[in-house]
């Protein structure tokens, strides 16, 4: 089960013995433990943290995350009351995501050179009792996948801040992803083919790729991010599994931080609103320990190669 490392004192990322060997908390991670600080180890001036919890988003139907893409510096799904306002919002996001990046890339320096920073993302509603479809729902225990965004086995870490300032956000995990994926998969959730795939589906894939060359925008899925989004679709969606699987229960005091990788920790958000996130992708590759990905797993249980490099967009 998930085990939560405790970090309190950071004056240790100046040493020169944490500079030769800071593998520790990146093996922590993938091993599926969260690192917790108690207190936000970045600066967080009061006056960012207050103007985030003045925000106000709409009624249900855009209720969504305000999102900060870093690769195009824009914000999206945010109610602008004034033009000040919507500059103001943008700014605190940016260096929000500036200052996490800072900090990871000391903290974690061996995934610094290979990662991706991905989208920030400030989470303003109260997750208890959160009028969700199902399989849109925080509260139910997941991994995380990205419908639109295919990740062909890089991993999803997440670094989560609670800036509410007197509620913490409270979590639940359960089985470690081997796990999960030993006891499902192959069985109520069938492993895909492979890569190999018929003659029509490698000519149809050929055609999607080449028509994404033109510059349509197809999302083609290896077959390991077919099994993650079933695999996300499934437990939500599995009662049984959701009311008697083992549970931790973890709580994330106002002001404290922590990171996790989303898709090895099944985790469910169950309380707690006002929260800061961001996202980085990590190829496996860059892992410490890459047999730890979900994607090793899945290939070890499943006997199948299960990325198909063709269908990664080059950089
Ligand atoms: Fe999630």
């Amino acid at each position: 089960m998930t085990k939560l490392i405790q970090i309190d004192d950071l004056s240790f990322l100046n040493s020169d013995s944490w500079k030769e060997n800071n593998k520790t908390y990146c093996q922590e991670l993938e091993s599926g433990n969260i690192l917790f600080f108690p207190k936000c180890p970045l600066p967080f001036p009061q006056e960012e943290v207050s103007f985030l919890l003045e925000q106000r988003q709409t009624g249900s139907a855009n209720r969504k995350n305000i999102a900060y893409k870093p690769q195009s510096d824009k914000i999206t799904n945010f109610v602008q009351s004034s033009p000040a306002q919507g500059q103001r919002l943008h700014e605190i996001m940016r260096t929000y995501s500036q200052r996490v990046s800072a900090f990871l890339s000391q903290l974690l320096a061996p995934y610094a050179p290979t990662w991706r920073l991905d989208y920030a993302s400030f989470r303003p509603f109260q997750e208890k009792g959160r009028q969700l479809r199902t399989r849109a729902r925080n509260d139910l225990l997941h991994v995380d996948s990205f419908p639109s965004r295919p990740m062909h086995g890089a991993r999803i870490l997440r670094f989560f801040t609670n800036i509410n300032p007197t509620e913490s956000r409270h979590w639940l995990t359960t089985l470690p992803f081997h796990d999960l994926a030993a006891q499902f998969g192959g069985s109520s959730l069938p492993f895909p083919k492979g890569i190999e795939g018929t003659l029509f589906e490698k000519i149809a894939a050929q055609v999607k790729c080449s028509a994404r060359a033109l510059g349509l925008p197809l999302v083609l899925r290896s077959p390991y991010d077919a099994f993650m989004l079933n695999l996300h679709n499934f437990l939500k969606e599995n009662t049984e599994f959701q009311k008697t699987c083992p549970k931790d229960h973890w709580d994330f005091p106002p002001n404290s931080c922590w990171i996790v990788y989303t898709d090895l920790v099944s985790h469910a958000a169950t309380a707690g609103q006002y929260a800061l996130e961001q996202t980085l992708i990590i190829p496996k590759e860059g892992m410490v320990n890459p047999e730890k990905a979900p994607v090793s797993t899945l290939e070890k249980l499943a006997q199948k190669q299960m990325i198909n490099s063709a269908y990664q967009i080059k950089k």
